[in-house]
Formats: structure tokens, sequence, C-alpha cells
């Protein structure tokens, strides 16, 4: 198990257009290892790699929910024409809150740690985490698409 230092907003990392992966060897599996272990560790339901300074098209998922992947160069699009408005959080912007509004139902293609073509469709909550998750590869936070972004109000006293 190895954890890696999430970078939050200021770092330049998360402001950059990441690289395609070329080759899926095992250094590719480490980092991907790596970034399960540092979600998890962060009770995150998704981690990018430029989260964690590493400028590649690599997300990691888990909804808790079933749904766990790993996606290597991953395109999103979206299916339909229906919006949902949530809240959402990050990792990388800890202690703050917005509402963000996303596709209700997307496709995702993308490769597996196997190199395997996987198509995966996603609605609801699962296509949230998708569209966020991938819009940090392009440098995008959810924050610049948020309303109402600000401090997470304490729920005690
Ligand atoms: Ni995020």
């Amino acid at each position: 198990m190895a954890l890696r230092k999430i970078r939050t907003e200021g770092d330049d990392c998360l402001r950059l257009q990441c690289k395609p992966v070329k080759e899926i060897n095992n250094n590719i599996r480490m980092l991907i290892d790596d970034m399960f272990d540092t979600m998890y560790e962060a009770n995150g339901v998704g981690l990018a790699a430029p989260q964690i300074g590493i400028v590649k098209q690599i997300v990691v998922i888990d909804d808790y929910e079933g749904n766990v992947f790993a996606l290597i160069n991953p395109k999103l699009e979206q299916i339909g024409d229906e919006m949902q408005t949530s809240t959402e959080g990050c990792l990388s912007l800890p202690g703050y809150s917005g509402n963000v509004q996303r596709p209700k139902k997307v496709r995702v293609t993308a490769l597996n740690e196997d190199g395997d073509e996987i198509e995966i469709i996603a609605e609801d909550m699962l296509a949230v985490i998708f569209c966020h998750e991938i819009d940090h590869l392009s440098g995008v936070l959810y924050k610049d698409k948020a309303e109402n972004y600000g401090k997470i109000e304490s729920q005690e006293g």
C-alpha cells in the first residue's frame, strides 16, 4: 500500500491538460493501485491522476455501490439531453462544496488496467462521478461550473 499526496488548489498539476497513456505496463498498474489506496484513505468516490501530481489520463472510481473502475484515456459523451444538478465536493478542494449541473446519462469508453477497451453507460450519481473525474484530466475543477460554491458549514453548533 502506498499513499500519494493529494494536491490541492493552487497546485499547477490540477490545471494542466493530461497526456494519454501510451503503454499500459506495470508502472501504470502500480500507479493505479496507489490511486485506489489514496482515494480510499481519503474516503473519496473518485481520484484523477493529476490530483496526485501525475499528468496522465487515468481516473479511479468507487461509488461504494459496487461500481469500481480504473479508466485509462477515458472519453465521455452525453446520452440524451437530460441534465441533473447535485452537490459536489473534491479531495483537491477540501472543506468546500457547490452545486453543479451535469448530464443525467453518459457513455464512457476507456482502456482498463489490462489494456482492454471497455464501455460503461452510467446514470444519476455515477454519471456525475464520471463527469467530475474526467473533467480533472482537462484541468477543469467542479468549482469552475458550480453555483453556490463555498465553504461547507459545520453541522454542529
Ligand atoms: Ni475532484
